[in-house]
């Protein structure tokens, strides 16, 4: 039987992520529009957006807070680009996307001196092993496998190397240690519902010390370039972004900002996010065919979450054939109007992922649990007959 109430919003996507509830295209009637982002009026868009971020997120008076281009991934490149190789790195990877930063530091930046900590899907490499007088790259919440890093105590306080973080799906849901942090990165397009196309890129003193005195052996774009004829460009930590940005896209990430304020700031934010993680907790737990993939509970993720099927008829077929099955799964609820885009990523095992981020409603993830329930059975029915 086909569950009587549906979810009110279907969008459970990892990214782009729902928008805020009750957002319309409304919210954005005051953007700057058809003005220079240079304009006092554009600058003062731009400065709110690092203004609120920096409330909201508690980000230290001492760090700086800067809108670059590329969103998360142009964040993150800009950073390994321009401080990697003044020593040694630890690159650490459990999903793809810190499996991506590898690839960066090993075959395009090819760096002399790494080291790789990897670990499979649904596990976190021995973090004990980090070592803190080199220069470490991580992923906060590996999106792609829904494991985060249960807290930043494994990040020596005095630390010589600077701790460089992909916190994009992390950043607004968890719990950021940031005087563990050195170089923080994410996108608006995850938990606050945001747009994509732009990344903020957050330095601590130490980090922009290094960005100011040492200069890579390799050319950079100037999209990636912090420094301007000579000197450290402090300009881009008021606002005074590399290139043009969206002042629509700014004008949405200030609503979303807003928002976040309304819900009761960070720990309201993580309060909604460990709330969805919680309603799933739950269902998993008296639902034969499912397990989260993240094996301890430390580590699952508030935001990505990823299920793997362990079902006995799943775990039975092929590769191809569990990756059809999901897929089967992810279009019938798509029909229905009940969930989007909830296969798991292309690189992960075949299974499910559910977006948890604050912007998604409790009620909305509730509606949608029998839901899966009724959508496995449809899979397993139609296999049988
Ligand atoms: C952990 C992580 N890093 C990087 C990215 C890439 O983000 P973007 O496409 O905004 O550059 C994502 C996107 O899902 C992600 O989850």
């Amino acid at each position: 039987m086909k569950p009587l109430a549906r979810p009110a919003n279907p969008c459970f996507s990892s990214g782009p992520c729902a928008k805020r509830p009750g957002w319309s295209l409304e919210a954005l009637h005051d953007a700057c529009l058809g003005r220079s982002h240079r304009s006092k009026a554009g600058k003062a868009k731009l400065k709110e957006v690092i203004d609120r971020t920096r409330a909201i997120l508690g980000v230290p008076a001492d760090y700086r807070i800067g809108i670059v281009p590329g969103s998360d991934t142009g964040a993150v490149e800009l950073a390994l680009w321009s401080l990697l190789g003044a020593r040694g790195v630890d690159c650490l990877a459990w999903e793809s996307f810190g499996e991506g930063w590898i690839t960066d530091a090993v075959k395009q930046l090819k760096l002399k001196d790494v080291r790789t900590l990897r670990a499979d899907y649904g596990a976190l490499p021995d973090l004990t092993q980090v070592d803190p007088a080199r220069d470490v790259v991580f992923t906060w919440n590996g999106t792609t496998s829904g494991v985060r890093v249960p807290n930043g105590d494994w990040i020596k306080d005095d630390r010589e190397g600077l701790a460089i973080c992909d916190a994009t799906s992390a950043a607004y849901a968890m719990d950021l240690a940031w005087k563990k942090l050195d170089v923080v990165t994410w996108s608006w397009q995850k938990v606050l519902g945001g747009e994509a196309a732009h990344g903020m890129l957050v330095l601590s003193p130490r980090a922009a010390a290094r960005a100011a005195s040492y200069v890579p052996p390799w050319p950079l774009p100037k999209l990636f370039r912090l420094n301007s004829k000579g000197k450290f460009n402090e300009a881009i930590f008021v606002g005074e972004t590399i290139n043009t940005p969206s002042m629509l896209c700014v004008e949405d990430a200030i609503d979303g900002l807003k928002w976040a304020e309304r819900v009761g700031g960070l720990k309201g934010l993580m309060a909604r996010s460990e709330a969805n993680l919680a309603a799933i907790a739950q269902w998993v737990e008296r639902t034969p065919w499912i397990d989260f993939l993240a094996r301890d509970p430390r580590t699952r993720s508030c935001t990505s979450v990823c299920l793997a099927i362990t079902d006995e008829w799943f775990r039975r077929l092929d590769e191809t054939a569990q990756r059809a099955a999901v897929k089967q799964l992810e279009t019938l609820l798509d029909v229905e109007g009940v969930a989007h885009d909830i296969a798991g990523h292309r690189d992960a095992p075949p299974g499910l992922r559910i977006w948890a981020g604050a912007t998604v409603e409790r009620a909305d993830v509730e509606a949608l649990l029998p839901w899966l329930d009724w959508a496995y059975g449809e899979i397993r029915r139609v296999a049988a007959a």
